[in-house]
């Protein structure tokens, strides 16, 4: 017999800090691709791996962790890009511990070989799962994972 059809499991994407200028800030670093390529890359991959995502950004930590929040009703899992928060933010880091689902970090850089003040994440700890280093292609990455771990964790 078929399996029926599942419905797609909803999940967001936040990103933090100077991600908006992603594309023209330090593409050496960064890479070409701009936060809108990146969302439509994550919209079209997610729908292939049974997803369904709500994608940001915002500069304001704040927000990023009012949205945090939301996804205790709105979400059933989180990839986040927290950018400069990540080392520097406790307030995200209790948000994060509040969450309790499924978070995935990703870094389109890795921090872990950069200089030192990036070696430290708030968000690593909560999180416990990490991509780093592959670009753009860390959000894909991020969701066939998360995809994986609705598989091993069904609702
Ligand atoms: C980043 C790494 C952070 O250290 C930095 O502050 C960013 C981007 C990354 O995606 O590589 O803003 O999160």
């Amino acid at each position: 017999m078929l399996s029926p059809v599942q419905k797609p499991r909803p999940i967001y994407v936040l990103n933090g800090p100077n991600l908006n200028l992603l594309g023209v800030r330090q593409p050496h670093i960064y890479g070409s691709t701009t936060l809108a390529d990146v969302e439509a890359m994550v919209t079209k991959h997610a729908r292939h791996v049974g997803l369904a995502v709500t994608f940001r950004q915002t500069n304001h930590e704040g927000v990023l962790v009012d949205w945090v929040q939301e996804c205790r009703t709105q979400a059933e899992g989180l990839i986040l890009n927290a950018g400069a928060y990540t080392h520097t933010s406790l307030a995200l880091h209790d948000a994060l511990l509040a969450l309790e689902k499924p978070i995935i970090e990703v870094h389109l850089s890795n921090p872990h070989t950069r200089e030192n003040f990036r070696h430290f994440s708030y968000v690593c700890g909560p999180a416990k799962r990490e991509i780093a280093g592959f670009g753009a292609l860390g959000y894909v990455l991020a969701l066939d994972a998360m995809a994986q771990l609705f598989v091993e964790q069904p609702s």
